[in-house]
C-alpha cells in the first residue's frame, strides 16, 4: 500500500518515530468514515495489528478535527481486555494512521447479517462482554456514546471487543448540544439534546440485544426524523408471549429496562453496578469472562490465522473494501490543496504516539514540511514518554475542552429488585 516517501528524513538510528514503512499492509477489513482499516504486519517483529487510516482532508471536510484528536487522546490512556487497544499512532502528510489490537472475528454487524439473530446464550455472552468494557469506561468517566453492532469486532476466540472511540468523551456537564452518535442506537435524550449521562450506553446495550433476540431493532425507521417519531410515540416493551419461546422471563425484563425512552427509569442510570445485579446475571462468574476462561458460544469461522494473505476468514465483505467515494477533479484539488497549508497539518501535532512498552518516545511528528525541521519536532530518547504524553493531554484539554478523568469510588450496592423510589434517592454517582 502506497509508498514510504513520508519515512522521516533522517539518519539517526536512536531516534524511532512510528510510521507506515515498518509495516506491511496486507489488506481490508473494514470501513470507517475517514479510510479504510487494514489487516497489517510489523515488518520486523512480524506481529499483525489492525492499522485505521484516516485521510486528513476527508477530517478537515467533515468538520472532525476534535473527534479524531479525542479519540488518540483517550485510548492512549486507556487499557482493557474488553476494549481494542490502542498501540501506536502516526500520521503522514495525507492521512492519520492508528495501530491497534487484531480482532480478526469481523464485526458484530456481520454477524448479525449472516445469522439474523441470536439465541440467548450467545445474545448474553455479548452483553457480558460489553458491559465489563463498559464499566470500565464508566468508571474512568468516559461515555462511549457510538454502542453499536459495527463498533464491537470479535476476536479469533469469539469474544466482543468494543472499538471505535471516534466520539467517546469524557463526561462534562452541559453536554446538550452533542448529538453525534448513530439513529437506531441513540438514546431519545441524546436525540433530543438534552443533558445526557452514563444510561446512552446501556440503551444502546439494550437495542443490540433487542435485535440479537428479535431480529430487528426496537425503534425503526430510515432515516433520523422516523426513529426519533418512533421513540417518541410509545415505549416499546417484550410482552411475555412475544417473546421467542425458548428465552427466559429475566431476558426479556433485561432488554425492557435497557430499553427504557426515560433514562432515570433505564437500568444503568446509576451506573454499571445496578446493571451487573440484574436477576438475569445471578450466577455469572465474572472473573471467568474478564480472564477469558469462558469458553465462547458463537463459534467464529477464523482459518488461517497465520495467514499473510486475504481469506473469507477474515469476515469481512471484500465488496467494500476498495470503494471509493467519488472526488472529482476540483475537490481532488481542493483537498490537495488543503493539506499544503501549515494550519491544517498543525492541528494534527501531537497525534503520533509510542505505547509504554516501547524503549523508544517521541513527543510529536508532524509532516507539515516533510522533509525540514523533522528535528525540532522529534524528541530525543531520552525524552520521558510520560511527559510527552501529559504535553498532549494539556494541550488536547486546552484545544478539545476535555475534562481531567475523576477516578471516583463508588460503592452503590444494588440489589436487583430495588424499587425504583430507592434507587432514586442513592448517591447520583452516575447520575451524568
Ligand atoms: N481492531 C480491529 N480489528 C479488526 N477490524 C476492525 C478493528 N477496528 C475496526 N475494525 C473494522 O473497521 C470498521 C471501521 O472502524 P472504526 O474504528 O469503527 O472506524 P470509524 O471510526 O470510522 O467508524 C469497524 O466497523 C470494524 O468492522
Ligand atoms: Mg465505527
Amino acid at each position: 500500500m502506497g509508498n514510504c516517501n513520508n519515512a522521516p528524513d533522517l539518519n539517526v538510528k536512536e531516534i524511532k518515530v512510528p510510521n507506515k514503512c515498518e509495516y506491511n499492509f496486507l489488506y481490508v477489513i473494514g470501513r470507517g468514515g475517514f479510510g479504510r482499516v487494514w489487516r497489517a504486519e510489523h515488518r520486523k517483529t512480524k506481529h499483525q495489528y489492525a492499522i485505521k487510516e484516516m485521510q486528513k482532508c476527508k477530517i478537515v471536510n467533515k468538520k472532525s478535527i476534535g473527534s479524531v484528536m479525542n479519540e488518540r487522546y483517550l485510548l492512549s490512556n486507556l487499557r482493557h481486555p474488553f476494549l481494542v487497544n490502542m498501540h501506536t499512532a502516526f500520521q503522514d502528510r495525507e492521512s492519520l494512521y492508528l495501530v491497534m489490537d487484531l480482532m480478526t472475528g469481523g464485526d458484530l454487524r456481520f454477524h448479525l447479517c449472516k445469522n439474523r439473530t441470536f439465541n440467548e446464550e450467545q445474545t448474553k455472552f455479548f452483553v457480558i462482554c460489553i458491559l465489563l468494557a463498559l464499566e470500565y469506561l464508566h468508571n474512568s468517566t468516559v461515555i462511549h456514546r457510538d454502542i453499536k453492532p459495527e463498533n464491537l469486532v470479535f476476536d479469533k476466540n469469539g469474544y466482543l471487543k468494543l472499538t471505535d472511540l471516534g466520539i467517546a468523551r469524557i463526561w462534562k456537564p452541559g453536554n446538550d448540544g452533542d448529538t453525534s452518535g448513530t439513529p437506531g442506537y441513540m438514546a431519545p435524550e441524546v436525540m433530543c439534546r438534552q443533558v445526557h449521562g452514563v444510561a446512552v450506553d446501556y440503551f444502546a446495550v439494550g437495542v443490540i440485544a433487542y435485535e440479537c433476540m428479535m431480529g430487528k431493532r426496537p425503534y425503526l425507521g430510515k432515516t433520523r426524523k422516523e426513529i426519533r417519531d418512533q421513540i417518541l410515540s410509545k415505549q416499546v416493551t417484550i410482552k411475555a408471549n412475544y417473546k421467542p419461546i425458548d428465552w427466559s422471563d429475566e431476558a426479556a425484563d433485561f432488554i425492557n429496562q435497557m430499553i427504557q425512552r426515560k433514562p432515570v427509569n433505564r437500568l444503568g442510570f446509576y451506573g454499571p453496578e445496578e446493571v451487573f445485579a440484574h436477576p438475569w446475571f445471578k450466577n455469572i462468574k465474572w472473573d471467568d469472562y474478564l480472564t477469558q476462561l469462558k469458553q465462547p458460544p458463537y463459534k467464529i469461522n477464523v482459518i488461517q490465522q497465520q495467514s499473510r494473505f486475504q481469506s473469507s476468514s477474515d469476515n469481512f465483505d471484500q465488496k467494500f473494501a476498495n470503494l471509493q467515494d467519488p472526488e472529482d477533479e476540483a475537490s481532488a484539488k481542493q483537498n490537495a490543496e488543503l493539506l499544503k497549508r501549515d494550519s491544517i497539518q498543525e492541528a494534527f501535532n501531537g497525534y503520533t504516539f509510542k505505547s509504554q512498552n516501547s524503549q523508544q518516545t517521541i513527543q510529536d511528528q508532524s509532516n507539515s514540511k516533510p522533509t525540514t525541521s523533522m528535528s525540532q519536532q522529534i524528541t530525543p530518547t531520552k525524552k520521558n514518554l510520560l511527559d510527552s504524553d501529559r504535553q498532549i493531554e494539556s494541550k488536547s484539554q486546552k484545544k478539545y475542552n476535555l475534562v481531567q478523568t475523576l477516578g471516583f469510588n463508588k460503592k452503590l450496592n444494588f440489589t436487583p429488585d430495588q424499587p425504583l423510589a430507592q434507587r432514586e434517592q442513592t448517591k447520583k454517582n452516575f447520575d451524568f
